[in-house]
């Protein structure tokens, strides 16, 4: 059986939500799936899963503090460990999705990518296949200017339930590549 580590932060829910689609999306195809916080994963071997997920909203265009922190961590056992070599070969079987949660009421989607750009980073160090890089477009919590006036207009309820049902077949898409592996 295929696993799946999904670590995720989420401050005002939304990263949450479409963590748990995630989920649901890896799980209706057989996966066995840990999902966990950044501070339960501090002895957890990504290496040990067929794939790892690991989503955070943007803030200031970076991801959020526990998610860096974790991945930075990460680097540092990983390359004490002799694992992060010249090239970044990949590994064999090993996979990578990242996801990111974002408003964009100042510039947009380009306030986001640095941060899944970032986290994206530290997967291609680790020699992991990166299967998906995502940007969900979500509510400005408690901002309802920076919902309404911002540069991605009038975006509050998001994720809708069609963005996370999408969400969730995208999920289930490549947990079916996987197990054709
Ligand atoms: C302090 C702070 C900084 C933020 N910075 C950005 C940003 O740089 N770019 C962006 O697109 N959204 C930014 N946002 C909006 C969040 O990324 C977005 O609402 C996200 O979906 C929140 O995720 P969560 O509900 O999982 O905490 C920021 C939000 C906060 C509270």
């Amino acid at each position: 059986m295929k696993s799946a580590l999904i670590i995720y932060w989420s401050n005002t829910g939304n990263t949450e939500k479409v963590a748990l689609a995630i989920r649901e999306g890896l799980e209706s195809e057989g996966l066995k799936v840990d999902l966990k916080k950044p501070q339960e994963t501090t002895d957890t071997d990504f290496y040990l899963y067929d794939l790892v997920c690991v989503g955070s909203p943007s803030i200031e265009w970076q991801p959020a503090k526990p998610i860096h922190d974790l991945l930075k961590a990460k680097l540092n056992l990983y390359r004490s460990q002799g694992k992060i070599v010249p090239c970044a070969p990949k590994v064999l079987g090993k996979n990578a999705l990242l996801f990111c949660t974002y408003s964009g009421p100042h510039t947009g989607m380009d306030e986001a990518t640095p941060a899944g750009k970032t986290m994206r980073q530290y997967f291609e160090h680790f020699g992991f296949k990166i299967v998906g890089e995502w940007y969900v477009l979500s509510e400005f919590h408690e901002r309802e200017d920076l919902s309404t006036l911002g540069r991605m207009g009038d975006i509050r309820g998001k994720p809708t339930a069609e963005d996370l049902a999408k969400i969730k077949k995208d999920a289930k898409h490549i947990a079916v590549s996987l197990t054709e592996e």
